[in-house]
């Protein structure tokens, strides 16, 4: 049997917030961006730099979970890993950490697990970047115009060139972070990061360069943004294509309130059910050009975890799916739907509506029409709404 050598870096991975500010339904760290949560994208990156003692640090109740993550991570390097539990602040999860770290280590990083999609070389730059009395954090250049301001008045302009954006792993020698968590736990002080914390009992600090796919998951808009960088490329570079997708949707009838179909309100019509305003027009569209594109389903874009979505008409739905095609190097050849349904009578209103779809999707080609199916199936008898949608991307030639 080899006997590895014992690592003398440990990373401590903070995974124990609650996820305020993202609002999902269980803590952020346990939040999936793909088929892979945010904790285990970061212990993939965590696991993926070089050898280090690992901590992660979990919510009470669900060490176990955490556990799981880490195995999976780990593959055949269990062996560096475990998980302790963590306290209500992010400063008492980095104690609890501290508290867990072997007798060789003498560097410690402390990371987030929030910024899941950390390179691992950001990781070895860090850890190969601590001195004996000096810590580093990675950091990026401030891009924005940054104004101080005061109540509704801005105050003056503030030099962006003096300031930075501080990321994680933040890296330190052990034995003085040690005394810096002692020396705050005895005053209290809450600090907003480990390097204010370390710099407060005098220590320095300098930075490395960080990266942009190391930026923090906080926000749902942020979750949107992990997942599309995860997303393949699927446009080759500098070749010409087009792409067809398919959207059909369903609703039945017994909403609040009148209907919506094809972006109108169409006042006296029964409404269809569903989340959102029932659209099955517009959401049949979104489905024929996120599938054109292949970057999933309305489903995952907008379904029921997204609240901010829930009374959101045809123009909502049909802008973020413009954004997102279009972030992804297409434009819109053309869109046609046809829907099946005894009502409303639609010829009269044919053209407000392809007006109305067509500015949501940045003035693109959308043609509408409207069937009946001679008394059969459930569109027949009344029951409610079919829609086929066919789209065309095109990246430019
Ligand atoms: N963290 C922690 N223990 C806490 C609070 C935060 O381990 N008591 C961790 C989070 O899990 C996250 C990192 O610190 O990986 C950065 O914190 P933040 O992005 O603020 O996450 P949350 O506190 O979970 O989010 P929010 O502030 O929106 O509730
Ligand atoms: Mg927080």
């Amino acid at each position: 049997m080899t006997l590895l050598p014992v690592p003398t870096t440990a990373i401590i991975v903070v995974a124990a917030g609650s996820g305020t500010r993202l609002g999902a339904s269980e803590p952020k760290a346990f939040v999936g961006i793909d088929e892979r949560t945010v904790l285990r994208h970061a212990l993939d990156g965590v696991f993926a730099a070089s050898p280090a003692q690992v901590i992660v640090v979990a919510p009470v109740g669900l060490e176990g979970d955490a556990e799981t993550e880490l195995r999976a991570a780990a593959g055949d390097r269990a062996d560096l890993g475990r998980v302790v539990t963590g306290g209500g602040t992010r400063q008492q999860s980095v104690a609890a950490g501290l508290r867990a770290l072997w007798g060789d280590v003498s560097t410690v990083l402390v990371h987030d697990a929030a910024r899941a999609l950390t390179p691992p070389a950001q990781i070895d730059a860090v850890a190969s970047a601590v001195t004996a009395s000096s810590g580093v954090i990675p950091a990026l250049p401030v891009v924005n115009t940054l104004k101080r301001v005061a109540g509704e008045s801005v105050v003056e302009a503030v030099d962006r060139a003096e300031l930075v954006a501080a990321q994680t792993p933040q890296g330190f020698p052990r034995a003085l972070l040690e005394a810096a968590y002692a020396a705050a736990l005895e005053s209290g002080a809450e600090y907003t990061d480990d390097a204010a914390l370390f710099a407060a009992a005098g220590h320095p600090v300098a930075h490395i360069r960080g990266t942009a796919q190391a930026f923090k998951i906080t926000t749902p808009a942020d979750l949107d943004r992990a997942r599309q960088l995860l997303t393949p490329r699927i446009v080759p570079a500098g070749q010409p294509m087009s792409r067809v997708g398919v959207g059909t949707d369903v609703h039945a009838y017994g909403g609040d309130g009148d209907l919506w179909l094809a972006g109108l309100h169409w006042p006296g019509e029964p409404a269809l059910s569903g989340h959102s305003d029932g659209d099955a027009v517009a959401h049949a569209i979104v489905d024929a050009l996120l599938g054109a594109a292949g970057l999933g389903d309305i489903g995952e874009h907008f379904g029921t975890s997204h609240p901010e979505y829930a009374d959101a008409h045809a123009e909502v739905f049909l802008a973020r799916t413009l954004e997102i095609v279009t972030d992804a190097g297409f434009t819109i050849g053309n869109v046609s739907v046809q829907f099946q349904s005894n009502r409303p009578r639609f010829s009269h209103r044919r053209a407000e509506a392809e007006a109305v779809l067509s500015d949501a999707l940045g003035g693109a080609s959308v043609s509408v029409s409207a069937t009946t199916t001679d008394g059969l199936g459930f569109t027949g008898r009344g029951d409610g709404i079919a829609v086929t949608a066919i789209a065309l991307l095109l990246t430019p030639s």
